[in-house]
């Protein structure tokens, strides 16, 4: 265990966590958008920057990725912190003027608009979706591809992804709610916030007792090849089954 201080109050914490973890379990508030416990932290989103005394030296860090360490003074509400996450709000506001999300979140911080270009992109660049995909599911679908103005969530030649099995990971961990998901009928249609792709469609599964349709067909032979049950262990839905 290490002893630091977060906003001039003394806590414990396990030696590897970061800070920003250090700081959820304490109920200490620090904004955050790409950060999400299932999957490791990334750093996109820079939202999460705190200031930090150690060795004599005082810095910006972002609180998601730094582990904390034994003396280690943090603080989460200094001027210095509360105009770079302004900042880090107005460019956001910029780029995604329609996003309510990010609209809220900007309310919060002090943010109602924004002396940057407006732009109309939805998608942020946290790359959880990604890290979902790869991480969570294991599949690697969609990969954060090309630099700069360029940068987006694709897949491979834009084409609906081989990979895929239309699990909706992506669109339940996406913080902004970029990636739309709706099941109609026998079909799922996931869209993802990148123009240059198409909707991808996925055939349900439908239960042979209720006859609802619940999960798609190939979510369900991904989880039965990698768990090794038989295809017909997923004919009956979870409700029926109980
Ligand atoms: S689609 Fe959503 S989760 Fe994926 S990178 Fe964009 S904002 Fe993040
Ligand atoms: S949550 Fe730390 S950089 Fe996004």
């Amino acid at each position: 265990m290490v002893t630091l201080s977060i906003d001039g109050r003394e806590v414990q914490a396990e030696e590897g966590a970061t800070i920003l973890e250090v700081a959820r379990d304490n109920n200490i508030y620090i904004p955050a958008l790409c950060y999400h416990e299932e999957v490791a932290p990334y750093g996109a989103c820079r939202l999460c920057m705190v200031e930090i005394a150690a060795n004599g030296r005082e810095k910006l860090v972002a609180s998601c990725l730094y582990p904390v360490e034994e003396g280690l003074r943090v603080k989460t509400n200094t001027e210095r912190v509360i105009n770079n996450r302004r900042m880090i709000m107005e460019l956001l506001l910029a780029r995604c003027p329609d996003s309510e999300v990010i609209q809220d979140l900007a309310k919060q911080v002090g943010v109602d608009k924004t002396p940057f270009k407006l732009e109309d992109k939805q998608c942020i660049l946290c790359g959880l979706c990604v890290r979902a995909c790869e991480e969570v599911v294991g599949v690697s679908a969609i990969s954060l591809v090309n630099r700069g103005v360029n940068r987006q969530v694709a897949s491979p030649f834009y084409e609906a992804p081989d990979a895929c099995i239309g699990c909706g990971s992506c669109a339940y961990i996406c913080p902004v709610n970029a990636i739309k998901m709706e099941d109609i009928g026998d079909t799922r249609t996931i869209t993802m916030p990148n123009p240059k792709m198409k909707k991808i469609e996925f055939k349900l599964k439908k239960c042979k007792v209720c006859g609802k349709y619940w999960a798609p067909e190939r979510q369900l032979e991904y989880i039965a090849r990698i768990a090794g049950l038989a295809p017909e262990t997923f004919d009956v839905c979870p409700d029926c089954r109980q």
